[in-house]
């Protein structure tokens, strides 16, 4: 539920051939549904072409010679990039296809303006945002309290697989310490290509499972397939990061 898969639209994969071979690589991780999240900046392009790119893109990917053998369930959404813009938008096509899910990304070191604001606009239309790579955000590792204040107003978190099997190289909380904590409650690839961001989640499920539990995992997953389902996802948040002898707790 977060991917640069499609074909030739951002950062990703350039050719239907290299969304083939990711694609492929997804299964081998035992992943067999996808939402593809192509970046949206809509400080940069206007919503109507984003749309229409990312059907031109994921059209071509249908009818790529592989595609349907491949047996995926597939879905577009996008990662859209914050911007107090969102409140006056039709975010609608942005969701995860039949879903009310939205996938949001925040710049990485400085807060942005109106978070709060723009997240209670779109949980009060009937939206919920993702939060995309939460470990990424210094303001939110040093100060998890602030993602905690987003998930209790009902956003959902999610932390990239490659950042939980690396045990965090951001400073402050970790991504496992967030999954510990409930606090982030997906974990995806992030993929965008074989070779140097690849699929990887099932590396990032078993550390899970060894350090936290089964039952961690089974809760991420029934989590994942809730959204994918577009099920009412009922937040189980009940810890509060509190600061004590340097550490958050
Ligand atoms: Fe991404």
């Amino acid at each position: 539920m977060h991917c640069h898969i499609l074909p030739g639209i951002d950062d990703g994969a350039k050719t239907e051939q290299e969304s083939l071979k990711l694609l492929q690589a997804e299964k081998e991780q035992g992943i067999d549904k996808v939402v593809f999240t192509p970046h949206f900046n809509p400080e940069r392009i206007s919503l109507e072409k984003f749309l229409r790119v990312r059907q031109e893109s994921y059209e071509r990917l249908k009818a790529a010679k592989g595609f349907s053998a491949l047996g995926m369930e597939t879905k577009v959404g996008a990662e859209v990039f914050y911007s107090v813009r969102l409140v006056d938008m039709d975010i609608s096509g942005l969701c995860f296809e039949n879903t009310n899910y939205v996938l949001i990304e925040f710049p990485t070191n400085v807060r942005p303006y109106g978070i709060t604001h723009t997240v209670q606009n779109l949980i009060g239309r009937g939206y919920t945002p993702i939060l995309a790579h939460v470990e990424r955000y210094q303001y939110f590792t040093q100060d998890p309290t602030q993602l905690y204040d987003l998930v209790m107003l009902g956003c959902v978190a999610q932390v990239n697989a490659a950042a939980v099997v690396s045990g965090g190289s951001y400073k402050g909380v970790s991504a496992l310490q967030y999954i510990n904590w409930e606090l982030a409650h997906i974990i995806c690839s992030d993929a965008h290509s074989v070779d140097d961001r690849p699929p990887n989640t099932s590396a990032a499920y078993r550390l899970v499972e060894k350090k936290l539990g089964e039952h961690y995992t089974a809760w991420l997953q029934k989590n994942s397939l809730d959204i994918f389902q577009n099920k009412f996802f009922d937040i189980p948040v009940i810890h509060k990061p509190k600061k004590f002898l340097g550490h958050w707790r």
